[in-house]
């Protein structure tokens, strides 16, 4: 029984780390596939469209990545069960780096770094944490992860979902129905969303004009770490010039790499960073592998199966 590596740069490094958690395991690497029949499992990420097809003895896929999207959007892809990623490293990583963009702008940061190049010694008026309001767009592993570690720093906390949900000390809202009262109370809104049919282009212009305008913040942020797609690049740019928002970080684009001329790269209140919130550490990735193919080989249940139906 071979598990194939496909559609990722990293493909030795994992294999590496595959055979150094278990040295039984039998490894092969796209696109070195003598023998397709005798692929059962496939560790991949982005996988060139058609080639898992394949495979006509899959039984199991497993994701690198925590989102599945670059996954599902193949047409062909066998109706094998799919589980994603999900790990206490990627998580800490993830909350690492929404704690620092929510603290980055709260302190308003990004001018007084155009104050320091300007060699201005200034008095910015600040909030305190508790007079802000952060609106977590999807509370799942990553969401809910991130709010338990902003409410120590006192910040008031909503999230909104698709269904309804209960999460300590966050104020919850789910649903159409209820996404434009989240977005009334939410200062900085923090997009850890997965990219669904559903929720394709959703941060727009039109959406980021109703969030809530804090009192002492010149606008409210913006913090994308879900996907690109989920947000239209040219409406954010709209909506900072226009003043509607204040500043945005954006970790994920609708391009990847961002291509060099986009005008993203010098907004003066964007902070940029090229899809590094959360890595999946290749150790950790390699652990789960084995843990799940031994689940799959014993026919137990598979934790973090992804709902095909639902996108994630
Ligand atoms: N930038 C990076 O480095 C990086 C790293 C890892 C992950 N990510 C992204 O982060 C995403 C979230 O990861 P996760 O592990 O937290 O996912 P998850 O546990 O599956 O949670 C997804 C959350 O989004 C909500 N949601 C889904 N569709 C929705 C819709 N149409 N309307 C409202 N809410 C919706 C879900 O609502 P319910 O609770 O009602 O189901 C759930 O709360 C991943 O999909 C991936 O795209 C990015």
């Amino acid at each position: 029984m071979t598990t194939l590596i496909i559609g990722s740069e990293r493909a030795s490094t994992f294999a590496q780390g595959v055979r150094d958690a278990d040295p039984s395991f039998n490894i092969r690497t796209w696109p070195d596939v003598p023998d397709p029949k005798a692929i059962r499992y496939a560790l991949a990420w982005g996988p060139p469209p058609g080639e898992l097809a394949k495979l006509p003895n899959l039984q199991l896929i497993v994701s690198v990545g925590a989102g599945v999207d670059h996954l599902l959007k193949d047409p062909s892809l066998p109706g094998v069960p799919v589980v994603r990623f999900v790990d206490e490293d990627l998580t800490g990583r993830m909350v690492s780096y929404v704690a620092a963009n929510v603290l980055y702008h709260h302190r308003r940061m990004i001018e007084l770094r155009e104050k320091q190049a300007a060699r201005t010694w200034e008095y910015l008026a600040e909030p305190a944490a508790h007079e802000l309001t952060v609106g977590i767009m999807g509370l799942g592993v990553l969401g809910q992860a991130c709010a338990k570690a902003l409410g120590p720093l006192g910040y008031k906390l909503a999230g909104w979902t698709r269904g309804p949900k209960e999460v300590a000390n966050v104020k919850c809202f789910a649903g159409s129905a209820g996404l434009d009262a989240f977005l009334g109370e939410t200062d900085i809104l923090v997009v850890l969303l997965p990219l669904t049919p559903d929720t394709r282009g959703i941060i727009t212009r039109k959406l980021l004009s109703k969030l809530h305008r804090p009192a002492i913040l010149p606008g409210p942020v913006l913090i994308n770490a879900g996907r690109g797609g989920l947000q239209s690049e040219d409406g954010i740019i709209a909506s900072l010039d226009a003043g509607e928002l204040y500043a945005a970080s954006l970790d994920v684009f609708s391009t990847e790499p961002l291509p060099a001329s986009h005008a993203v790269w010098a907004h003066k209140r964007i902070l940029l960073t090229p899809h590094i919130a959360a890595e999946s550490d290749p150790r950790a990735i390699a652990r789960y592998l084995v843990a799940q193919v031994g689940r799959s080989k014993r026919g137990e249940p598979l934790p973090n199966l992804v709902d095909r139906a639902r996108g994630y």
